[in-house]
């Protein structure tokens, strides 16, 4: 155990002991990694010893900069350049061989930070367009599509694609992480055989040639388990080395010559974060409780109603089962079947295929788990529903739904002022 870390164990022993006496052994190691993903990591000096080895290229200097108290991205979307540590990471692409790959230059993620003496990837700058669509009833609502533009020396050249995508909201993560793989598999339509329109599908995700796991975590849905997606954090996000993830040079490639031969952390041949301090960060996650919900004191049941009627619930699954440790199983209301779906051409990103993304394409999406609705859109820096973030209302999140969720929207939009009223209290009750 390296000295820091000795010293994290001894500081928050003392705050957990001596903060609360009920607090057991075994929440230590939540204790710890709830420390370390509020830990602001610092890069490597000139010398390769002792230091977390941050960087070189990265987006923030701690998990809690993207995920404040474990939540989602406090943001306020504006049109401008944003701040270089935004809450969000944009995923980018190009073509190679016909195929969508990873950017030659900037790699899979555009880094907005870097340690000293080196240059970002660049910075972010987002304008709206906007349109109004009209319901029913005659009421019309403004919606606005984001767009991202990488501003810097490498800009947006030759980029094929480009997926800006907000962090969200980690609570109850270690429930999600429990559905087995058996109950996503029941839920999953891939080919629509029982024709209703909805064909969710389990993500697959690529780790390396051989590993090809079904996935459940990330807005694509690609990200199998916790481990592998806070090891692609640590990559991508911090540019720490893992043992899932093990260049120490993070998401740089062969074109950054200055970023590959920058201090690292670690030696070559061994890792930044070693897999007891992955561990440490997994624990937290798996105690962060789900989200509480604003606890409407009005009756929800009307819109609840309305809600399975129109078909929300065949995407937003209200009930899902959690295998807990014990073997045990647990009913819990996510409100996602965890799959992803054709979410039709107004929410694509491009990312179509190839060898990044084997089953999840421009249009796919994992449903987006409705838990914990209420709080964020009552959020200070506004709602930033979607994976954009760019819907201020649960109204404009509705009425970007498309694709296989198209015939749920035009209920939707059919309902009555009353009715719709009755829907969107049920929704901001979660
Ligand atoms: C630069 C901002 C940023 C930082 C820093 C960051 N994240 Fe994230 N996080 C995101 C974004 C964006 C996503 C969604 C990724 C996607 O869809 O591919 C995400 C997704 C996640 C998820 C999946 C949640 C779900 O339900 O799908 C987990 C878990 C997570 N992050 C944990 C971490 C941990 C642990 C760290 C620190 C090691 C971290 N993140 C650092 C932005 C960030
Ligand atoms: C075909 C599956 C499907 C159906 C049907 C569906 N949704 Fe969704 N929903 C999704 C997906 C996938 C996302 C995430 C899309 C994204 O972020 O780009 C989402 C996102 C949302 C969000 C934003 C949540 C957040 O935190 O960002 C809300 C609100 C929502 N849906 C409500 C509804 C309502 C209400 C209905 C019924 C009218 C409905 N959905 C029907 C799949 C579906």
């Amino acid at each position: 155990m390296s000295a820091w870390l000795k010293t994290l164990v001894v500081s928050s022993a003392a705050v957990a002991f001596g903060g609360a006496a009920s607090a057991a052994e075994d929440s230590m190691d939540a204790v710890l990694g709830k420390a370390l993903f509020e830990r602001p990591w610092v890069s490597a000096p000139s010398s390769t010893k002792a230091a977390d080895g941050l960087g070189p290229l990265f987006n923030a200097r701690a998990c809690s900069s993207c995920h404040q108290g474990g939540g989602r991205a406090a943001v306020s979307l504006q049109e401008g350049d944003l701040p270089a540590s935004a809450g969000l990471a944009v995923r980018v692409g190009a073509v190679k061989d016909g195929k969508l790959a990873p950017h030659p230059e900037l790699g899979l993620q555009v880094q907005t930070m870097a340690v000293p003496g080196l240059k970002p990837e660049g910075s972010l700058r987002l304008s709206f367009e906007s349109h109004t669509e009209q319901l029913a009833d005659g009421t019309t609502v403004e919606l606005r599509r984001p767009r991202f533009a990488i501003m810097g020396e490498q800009g947006s050249s030759d980029l094929a694609w480009i997926s800006p995508r907000l962090a969200p909201d980690l609570h109850g993560s270690g429930l999600l992480e429990r559905v087995p793989l058996s109950r996503l598999a029941a839920l999953a339509d891939p080919d629509d055989l029982n024709g209703d329109g909805i064909s969710g599908s389990i993500a697959m995700g690529h780790y390396g040639e051989l590993d090809i796991e079904p996935g459940r975590f990330g807005w694509k849905g690609d990200e199998p388990d916790l481990v592998h997606q806070i090891s692609a954090a640590f990559h991508f996000d911090l540019g720490l080395a893992t043992p899932l993830r093990p260049d120490l040079w993070g998401d740089c490639t062969i074109a950054e010559a200055d970023c590959l031969a920058a201090p690292h952390g670690a030696a070559p041949g061994s890792v930044e974060i070693e897999s007891n301090i992955v561990a440490l960060v997994v624990t937290y996650l798996r105690a962060l409780p789900a989200p509480a919900g604003s606890r409407p004191n009005a009756d929800v049941s009307t819109g609840e109603t309305i809600f399975a009627k129109i078909g929300c619930g065949s995407c937003h699954t209200p009930q899902q089962q959690a295998e807990l440790a014990s073997g045990e199983m647990m009913w819990f209301s996510p409100y996602s079947d965890l799959l992803v779906h054709d979410m039709g051409e107004g929410l694509a990103d491009r990312a179509a295929d190839g060898s990044v993304s084997p089953v999840a394409g421009a249009r796919d999406w994992r449903t987006a788990p409705l838990w914990g609705l209420g709080p964020r859109v009552a959020a200070k820096d506004g709602a930033n529903l979607l994976h954009d973030g760019r819907a201020r209302s649960v109204l404009e999140a509705i009425l970007w739904h498309g694709g296989e969720a198209a015939q749920a929207k035009q209920r939707a939009v059919e309902l009555s002022a009353q009715d719709r009223a009755a829907l969107i209290a049920f929704l901001e009750g979660l």
